[in-house]
């Protein structure tokens, strides 16, 4: 939550900052603003409640001078509504110094009474001023040192930060530090950059550092340091961005949502690359765990939302392969109640973002226990992988939209990557299964093509027709029931329509109640070849609702013939073992909660009250 971006070199830092907010807005976007520091030594602010582009507009009437050396900041609210006095940058030590901020600072109210008595103002509401202003103090009680003056601030803040400073009386300097909440440099050539991910400036440069907790960085045109809260200098890990500037673009597609659905096909087929040898899934990047794998006697899987709908697959998977008990719970409630995990427990995390606070929290949490820690993430040199013992990167490709999508198929397969390579080393997986996974692996990013060529059209228009519907259930057995519950989020994040997920088992002990005439219900019928009983059981609970008069929409098998007289429509997916087929049957209802979106005339990549990067608890 919260795009951060900081620029000291030679060029007018006003449009790379524009820039790498605009990059950023997916982590929120109630408001904007910069701060720059003119040739004069002299420092100017613009910032505006709303999207981007009311900045933009607010720019184009209202010039700020140009500068080399600026801050800029895309706002999730926490505290504060989102107004234009609100917004970042915040302003102190008689507007000569700029601060913007991610995360929550915990204990800004003590600090607002203390700087209060001391006779200090505020104009906002947000707990950033309080740190701009004590930052403004520590400056005055440190004779002018920035950084000791921000040392001695970042020690004083409990809570998740992000925090960019800069000061007039030190043009060509931005400071950056974090605790809990992601930050890292961009190195360029006589230039330098911070940003809340890469996305800030891979533009520019794809040689990147990460920072660890507790660190602070201090750019200038000429280089970089990083030290620890204390001043101490530390070490800051390089890493290339993998991708360029052009995947972080929409490239024709009318929204990043579209392009990123239209990416499925390759999410699957990356992530499946450089794992596969000699006809056996082997994960290189978990060379070394293999005693590890064979001794553990359980996995929790933690995420949440979307995260955890996938971890909830991948469990039948592990289960089915690995033959390994698994719990998956939300990060949330994992790091409240007193978790059972000790050295014999991996503990996966899964985020797309890997900045996920929740998760974040569950990680530090299953670590502290002394549980072994695996991170199943999309987002290189972020923050949970850092904080685990092994990461596993998806290489699905920049997310940009806020409802998560590609990143979503993308971790059921690489969850079901780990089931086969663990499976394969506590030798419960046989050489055929292995082989016959393989198989489908290599066909499925042809399957999904094959639904965005032959279905999409039809699903939109479908949801064209459904634009005033008020409410949806989705149903689904086995792994059909995540993808159900993964439906149901999806309409109700980006369309603003009820929706709910149910296990289809799980309708006649209650939610058949909700069944009236008309009620339109998806239905993620499992595939007849593989699980007969269970698909003749869904059968029976389509005829169920169908006799109470519910609109029955099934996601079937193209052949799947009995399903044809119980339902009103029928979305195909193509033949895929029972295993595999969630990452064809979600398809559509990514396809359709985006259509429904777009029939009703809303913004299907920046939905209302939502971030993409949830950086706080
Ligand atoms: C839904 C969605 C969210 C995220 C959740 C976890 O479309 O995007 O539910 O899945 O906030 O985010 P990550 O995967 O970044 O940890």
């Amino acid at each position: 939550m919260c795009g951060i971006v900081g620029y000291v070199g030679p060029r007018d830092s006003q449009d790379i900052l524009i820039a790498g907010l605009a990059r950023l807005e997916y982590r929120g976007y109630d408001s904007a603003g910069i701060a720059v520091i003119d040739g004069d030594g002299s420092l100017h602010s613009a910032k505006k409640a709303g999207k981007l582009a009311m900045l933009r507009d607010e720019l184009a009437s209202s010039p700020i001078a140009a500068g080399t050396t600026g801050i800029g900041h895309t706002r999730w609210a926490t505290h504060g509504g989102p107004t234009d006095v609100n917004a970042h940058p915040h302003l102190a030590d008689d507007d000569k110094l700029a601060v913007i901020h991610n995360g929550i600072i915990e204990n800004f109210s003590e600090l607002k009474a203390e700087l209060l008595a001391e006779g200090y103002t505020f104009r906002s509401e947000t707990d950033t001023e309080v740190s701009a202003v004590l930052l403004g103090r520590e400056y005055s009680a440190h004779d002018g040192d920035l950084a000791a003056a921000f040392r001695a601030v970042v020690n004083r803040l409990e809570g998740a930060f992000t925090l960019l400073v800069m000061h007039q009386d030190h043009p060509g300097l931005v400071l950056g530090a974090r605790r809990n909440s992601p930050l890292v440099i961009g190195l360029g050539e006589g230039e330098n950059f911070l940003g809340s991910d890469v996305a800030a400036f891979v533009e520019h440069t794809r040689n990147a550092l990460a920072i660890g907790q507790d660190q602070i960085a201090a750019i200038t045109p000429e280089g970089v340091e990083v030290t620890d809260f204390a001043g101490n200098p530390v070490e800051a890990e390089p890493f290339e961005v993998k991708w360029d500037a052009t995947a972080a673009e929409k490239g024709g597609w009318p929204s990043f949502m579209a392009k990123e659905i239209s990416e499925e096909p390759e999410a699957v087929a990356n992530t499946i690359l450089g794992r596969v040898h000699d006809g056996k899934v082997v994960i290189p990047e978990l060379d070394g765990m293999d005693e590890l794998f064979a001794g553990i006697s359980r996995i929790v899987i933690v995420g949440a939302g979307t995260a955890a709908y996938s971890a909830l697959v991948g469990k039948y998977a592990i289960e089915q392969w690995a033959r390994i008990p698994v719990d998956v719970e939300l990060a949330h409630e994992f790091r409240y109640r007193d978790p059972l995990v000790g050295p014999d427990v991996l503990v996966i995390s899964i985020s797309q973002s890997g900045e996920t606070m929740d998760t974040l929290m569950a990680v530090k949490e299953a670590n502290r226990l002394g549980a072994k820690t695996l991170s199943i993430c999309n987002t290189q040199g972020a923050t949970i992988p850092r904080e685990s013992d092994a990461v596993v990167y998806l290489h699905a490709g920049p997310e940009v939209a806020v409802a998560s999508t590609k990143a979503f198929v993308a971790q059921i397969t690489g969850l079901y990557l780990f089931a086969l390579h663990v499976g394969r080393i506590r030798g419960t997986v046989s050489a055929e299964v292995q082989s016959e996974a393989i198989r489908e692996f290599a066909d499925l990013p042809e399957k999904i093509r094959w639904i965005l060529e032959n279905e999409q059209e039809r699903i939109e228009q479908l949801a064209h027709w459904m634009a005033d519907t008020r409410s949806v259930l989705f149903l689904g057995r086995h792994v059909g029931y995540p993808i159900a519950l993964e439906g149901a989020l999806k309409l109700k994040e980006i369309s603003y329509i009820h929706a709910e997920g149910f296990a289809a088992g799980e309708l006649k002990h209650g939610p058949i109640a909700l069944v009236e005439p008309g009620l339109p219900v998806f239905v993620v019928v499992p595939s007849p070849s593989g699980a007969p009983t269970l698909h003749a059981k869904v059968v029976s609970n389509i005829q169920e609702i169908r006799a109470r008069g519910a609109r029955v929409i099934a996601i079937a098998e193209a052949g799947d013939a009995a399903v044809l007289p119980h339902a009103d429509e029928v979305l195909r997916i193509p033949l895929a073992g029972p295993l595999f087929e969630p990452i064809l049957a979600v398809v559509p209802l990514h396809i359709f909660a985006m259509g429904l979106a777009n029939a009703k005339g809303l913004d299907v990549d920046q939905p209302r009250n939502l971030a993409k990067s949830v950086t706080v608890e």
